[in-house]
């Protein structure tokens, strides 16, 4: 059968990922997260200090979207068993490891210097289209493993999530269940700091002020939502949810439960 498919859209913050992680941990559904490989590429983009900003640069930045190697693992939470993951356990929060050409730049990838070069990136059409291309492709293999490294077969067959701006959009526009998550940006900004901080992330020297993260994550969502290229919508067909003041487990919840009804 073909897999379920769920997609989850919303501005910077708005629990996305969270949410579609523990969505698809409950469900043993695969995992795919979009933003990373935006991230993936601003990241090999800063590195090579080239301007997203120039418009000069865009065919060079689209090649090094076209050429670069992402590779996304998803470590569930072992079903039963033992881990040394003690912390994981208990929250039960799949991670996911992010891999370009091979090396874990998983950190590196969600530092607020790549977070403020992010859009520009993900404007470019010729970035998009690569990250389309590379994204379609990875929903068809599998690479979720249990953290113990047992492959979790079950993910693929039965159903993926699927996070990012544009994914009932334009990625999975016959997608089974469509949600788009919204929040106060206030609430986002509160979050994404306390993100920040518990990831270690953030080296000390980048200042984390709620006003400025607040300006930021505006600023980037305006320009998700303006840009040309797939901005970020809400589909036609999508759920909406807005989650100010709903708790992770009750956003979990109604997901969980949406797809057990359209099933
Ligand atoms: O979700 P995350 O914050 O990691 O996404 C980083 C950036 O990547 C977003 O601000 C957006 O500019 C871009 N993005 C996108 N389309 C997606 C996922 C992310 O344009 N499907």
């Amino acid at each position: 059968a073909k897999p379920f498919q769920v997609a989850i859209d919303g501005p910077a913050a708005s629990g996305k990922s969270t949410t579609a992680k523990m969505v698809a941990q409950r469900l043993g559904f695969q995992y795919i997260d979009t933003g990373a490989f935006y991230r993936c590429i601003t990241y090999e983009v800063l590195s090579r200090e080239i301007d997203p900003t120039d418009p000069r640069n865009e065919e060079q930045i689209s090649n090094i979207a076209e050429q670069a190697h992402i590779r996304l693992q998803t470590l569930f939470a072992a079903a039963s068993g033992v881990s040394k993951d003690q912390d994981r356990i208990l929250h039960s929060l799949p991670t996911t490891r992010v891999f370009l050409e091979e090396q874990d730049v998983s950190s590196q990838i969600r530092t607020e210097h790549v977070s403020q070069h992010v859009s520009a990136v993900a404007a470019i059409g010729g970035v998009r289209q690569a990250v389309l291309q590379k994204v379609r492709s990875i929903g068809a293999q599998d690479d979720a493993r249990y953290v113990d490294g047992s492959p979790d077969s079950k993910s693929s067959t039965e159903g993926l999530v699927m996070d990012g701006r544009d994914i009932g959009t334009v990625v999975l526009p016959h997608a089974d269940l469509k949600v788009f998550l919204v929040a106060d940006s206030r609430v986002r900004a509160e979050r994404r700091l306390l993100e920040l901080i518990k990831s270690g992330a953030t080296p000390a020297q980048e200042k984390l002020d709620i006003d400025a993260v607040q300006r930021d994550l505006e600023r980037r969502d305006e320009l998700d939502r303006t840009r040309k290229v797939s901005p970020l919508m809400k589909a036609k067909d999508a759920m909406e949810l807005d989650t100010s003041g709903l708790t992770i487990e009750t956003q979990v919840d109604v997901i969980v439960q949406e797809v057990y009804r359209r099933r």
